[in-house]
């Protein structure tokens, strides 16, 4: 069987974690690592494996003869390196976000529809265990959801540096944020209306603390509430899920409980032993994607579903921006018309 020949553009944190989950897959063969700093790609090669080379652009990532690259550089560094790939017909799995604004999303959604790449955006909390346990409660019936409250705090935006600022992150819901807004559709549908209010709170340099109301076509509402500095009291992350008789919430990555029906069994799950990788959901998230290329299969994420999920992001901003609730269902459908 021919492996899946991989290059990594981007040697920092999220690379790292990537590299060593393709390491263990026997279908892939990571041939190269490039990165702005020669010796970050150094570093990350020699932990990829004995034969890995290094490279410093897209180009010569390339030319090292990948068929696939994963794009690991920092928010706004995606854009250029993923149209690279599709149109030289190189497969992509790129680091959230697909990009930070609806024009550019929109020009890898057209790259990906015409080129013989496959795009796939890594959006691993679809598979963490936690939000797993949640969904097949959903998809089974056992909870149906009329309501919901997520919570996605950042401790700080200092580490890494280059995420208090907004011309390297696109702005802070792009960064983790981004992650529930995409978990809200995958769970809830589409979308229908926003309204969000955001200030400025502590960054001097952008809005730092959002308060958004979403209803989606089917009738739900939640709230979402992110602040961007709020140091790291657990839980950071957490959501609750309302149904009829029955509550499903979470505390970080970590613990899950649902609760259905007036007397019945609340099921319980901790997954503080399991690995980060795994309990995360970059292990399944990988395997699928690879999975894609092997089988020549639809990805996970493929471009159509991470466009409505930065097209939602972009949506909230405006909300925030003007103070007007947005329909982004009726703007949704015209782009999409
Ligand atoms: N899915 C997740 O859970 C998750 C977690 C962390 C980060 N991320 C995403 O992954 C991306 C990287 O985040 P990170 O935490 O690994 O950042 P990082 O700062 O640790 O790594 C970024 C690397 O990219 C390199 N780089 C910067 N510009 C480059 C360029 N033009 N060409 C080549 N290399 C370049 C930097 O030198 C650095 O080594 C971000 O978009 C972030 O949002 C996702």
């Amino acid at each position: 069987m021919n492996k899946v020949k991989v290059g990594i553009l981007g040697a920092g944190h999220i690379a790292a974690v990537h590299a060593g989950l393709l390491k263990q897959d026997e279908r892939v063969e990571i041939v190269g690592i490039a990165d702005i700093f020669e010796e970050k790609a150094q570093e990350l090669a020699a932990e990829a494996g004995p034969d890995v080379r290094t490279a410093g652009s897209i180009e010569e990532l390339i030319a090292l003869g990948v068929d696939t690259v994963y794009i690991t550089t920092p928010n706004t560094m995606h854009v250029s390196p993923v149209l690279h790939c599709l149109k030289n017909n190189v497969n992509v799995f790129s680091e959230k976000p697909m990009a930070t604004s609806e024009e550019e999303a929109r020009q890898i959604r057209d790259a990906a529809r015409e080129s013989r790449g496959c795009y796939n955006l890594g959006m691993n909390r679809r598979y963490a265990y936690v939000y797993k346990k949640i969904k097949s409660y959903m998809d089974s019936g056992q909870l149906d959801a009329y309501s919901a409250h997520f919570k996605m705090n950042r401790g700080e935006l200092l580490h890494p540096a280059w995420t208090s600022d907004p011309a390297k992150t696109g702005g802070f819901l792009y960064e983790t944020p981004f992650h529930l807004m995409d978990l809200c559709r995958y769970y809830f549908g589409e979308v229908k209306k926003v309204k969000c209010q955001a200030t400025q709170a502590v960054s001097g340099s952008e809005l730092d603390n959002f308060a958004i109301l979403l209803t989606f076509e089917s009738g739900l509402v939640m709230t979402f509430n992110t602040f961007a500095h709020s140091g790291w009291s657990f839980p950071f992350e957490a959501i609750e899920i309302y149904g009829k008789y029955s509550t499903a919430s979470t505390a970080e990555l970590e613990t899950v409980k649902v609760a259905c029906g007036l007397e019945g069994e609340i099921d319980s799950s901790d997954y503080h032993l399991m690995p980060v990788s795994k309990k995360w959901g970059y292990e399944e998230e990988n395997r699928l994607f690879i999975d894609a290329l092997v089988n020549g299969t639809e990805p996970p994420v493929n471009a159509e579903e991470a466009y409505k999920s930065t097209f939602l992001l972009t949506s909230i901003y405006e909300s925030a921006k003007t103070g007007e609730e947005i329909n982004v269902a009726d703007q949704l459908n015209k782009v999409l018309s």
